[in-house]
C-alpha cells in the first residue's frame, strides 16, 4: 500500500485502550492533559501489520510458539537493505523489549560494584539498569554546544575507562537530545573502549527516525570484527509503533558474548514467543518500508514546523539541533523555574512533556522533552498550550 500525510494527519482516539500515554495519565486525574511525553505514536501503524495480525487471529489456536525463519529473515533483510549491516541469523537474539537486553547484559557483563559509564542526558532507565542491579553510574556528561547541540567527552570515557569501568551503554541516536553519531564519532569513541577492552551496548532503537536521510550508522558497521565487544538493541516495537505487543532483537558478531547473555536470559526464564509479536515484527521488517517512508516525511514536517513557531513566538525556548528522532529536547532555563515549577505551569495550561531530569537529574535539569510523532493538529494544540504557559 502506499501511504501519504493524509494517512498521518488523522487524529485517533487511543483513551479506553490501556494506553499508557493517554489513559496512564487520566488515571492520575489528569483528563485534560494533551500527552507528548512517552516515545509512542499517535499514528495508525502499517495497515500490512494488522492485515498480518488478524490474519493469524482467524486461527483460533494460539498455544506454544517459536521464532519463526521468516521473521528473522525478515529482519536481517530489513538492516541490510535500510541500514548497510550485514547479520546472519546466528547473530541475533530476540527478547521481549529492549530494557530487557539492557539488564541483561549488565548482569552479563559486570559484578556488583563495577562502573558502568553513560552520557546524560540520557534514557532515564539506563541509569535503573546500572544501578537496581548494584553497579555504579558513571557518568560522562555530553558537552552542550553554543547552539544546544551536543558532543561526546572523549576525554572524560577515556578517563572512566582507566578508572576501570567494564561496560557502556550508549545511546545511537541519541534520546532525548535527538542526534545520530557521526562515522567519526562512532569511530573515535570505539578506539578507546576497545583500547581499554570495554565493552559496549548500543542502544540503536530510534535508529529509523531519519529527519537527515542517511544520518545514522549503526556501531555493527563501525566495529565489524567478530570479537568486538558490542552488542547493539533495536526493535520493530518503536519504528513501526509496537511496543505493547513487546519484541525487540539484540545483535552481535561475537558468539562467546551471545552465548553468555543468552544463558543469563534463560537463567531467569526470560523467553520471547508471543505469536502476535512475531505476525507483526516480520510484517514490519517484511512489509513496513512504505509506511516507515511516508512517516519520516510526516516527522520531518512537524520538526520544522515546531522549531519555526518556537522561535516566532517563545524565542526563550532553545530546540536542541536535531537530526534524528522525534523527540525534541527544550531548553527552558531562560525562564528560571525549577523543574516542579515547569511541570506544573504546563500541567495546568493542560500539556505532559517528558521532564527534563528523567534523562540525569543535573544534565537534565531545566529542560523538557517534546515527543511530536503525533498529527499535525495535535502538536499545534500542544504548542498553544505551551504558549499558555509561558506567554499568558
Ligand atoms: C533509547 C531507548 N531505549 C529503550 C527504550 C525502551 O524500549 P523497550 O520498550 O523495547 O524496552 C526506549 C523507549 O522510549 C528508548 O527511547
Amino acid at each position: 500500500m502506499m501511504y501519504d500525510r493524509s494517512y498521518f494527519d488523522q487524529p485517533i482516539s487511543r483513551i479506553g485502550t490501556a494506553c499508557e500515554k493517554w489513559d496512564g495519565i487520566q488515571e492520575e486525574g489528569k483528563q485534560d492533559l494533551l500527552p507528548m511525553w512517552v516515545a509512542d505514536m499517535d499514528f495508525r501503524c502499517a495497515k500490512e501489520i494488522t492485515d498480518a495480525i488478524k490474519a493469524r487471529a482467524e486461527h483460533p489456536v494460539f498455544g506454544y510458539t517459536f521464532e519463526t525463519e521468516a521473521a528473522t529473515q525478515a529482519m536481517l533483510g530489513f538492516m541490510k537493505r535500510r541500514h548497510g549491516v550485514e547479520l546472519t541469523a546466528d547473530e541475533q537474539i530476540m527478547m521481549p523489549c529492549v530494557i530487557t537486553g539492557l539488564r541483561t547484559a549488565v548482569l552479563t557483563l559486570t559484578q556488583p560494584g563495577d562502573g558502568v559509564i553513560v552520557q546524560p542526558p540520557v534514557y532515564g532507565p539506563f541509569f535503573a539498569s546500572i544501578r537496581e542491579n548494584d553497579r555504579r553510574v558513571v557518568e560522562c556528561p555530553l558537552i552542550r554546544q553554543v547552539d544546544g547541540g551536543y558532543r561526546m567527552d572523549l576525554d572524560s570515557v577515556e578517563e572512566a575507562c582507566k578508572a576501570g569501568a567494564k561496560l557502556m551503554l550508549f545511546c545511537n541516536p541519541h534520546n532525548p537530545v535527538g542526534h545520530a553519531w557521526s562515522r567519526d564519532e562512532l569511530t573515535a569513541l570505539w578506539q578507546i573502549l576497545d583500547k581499554y577492552g570495554v565493552y559496549m551496548v548500543s542502544d540503536e532503537i530510534h535508529q529509523d527516525f531519519e529527519l537527515v536521510p542517511g544520518c545514522v550508522t549503526s556501531m555493527l558497521n563501525i566495529a565489524t570484527e567478530k570479537d568486538a565487544k558490542l552488542c547493539t538493541l533495536t526493535s520493530a516495537s518503536k519504528s513501526f509503533n509496537l511496543a505493547g505487543l513487546q519484541q525487540a532483537v539484540l545483535f552481535t558478531r561475537n558468539q562467546q558474548l551471545k552465548n553468555d547473555l543468552a544463558a543469563c536470559m534463560h537463567r531467569v526464564g526470560v523467553v520471547q514467543g508471543n505469536i502476535f509479536a512475531m505476525t507483526a515484527t516480520e510484517a514490519a521488517f517484511a512489509h513496513g518500508d512504505n509506511w516507515l517512508d511516508a512517516l519520516l516525511d510526516y516527522l520531518r514536517g512537524n520538526e520544522q514546523y515546531i522549531r519555526q513557531e518556537l522561535k516566532a513566538r517563545l524565542p526563550k525556548i532553545v530546540l536542541s539541533p536535531m537530526n534524528a528522532t522525534y523527540v525534541g529536547w527544550m531548553d527552558m532555563r531562560a525562564y528560571g523555574l525549577t523543574d516542579e515549577e515547569l511541570t506544573k505551569r504546563t500541567h495546568e495550561a493542560g500539556v505532559a512533556f517528558t521532564g527534563g531530569p528523567f534523562f540525569g537529574e543535573k544534565a537534565g535539569s531545566g529542560f523538557l522533552r517534546i515527543n511530536f510523532a503525533c498529527p499535525r493538529s495535535q502538536v499545534e494544540e500542544a504548542l498553544r498550550r505551551l504558549e499558555k504557559a509561558f506567554n499568558a
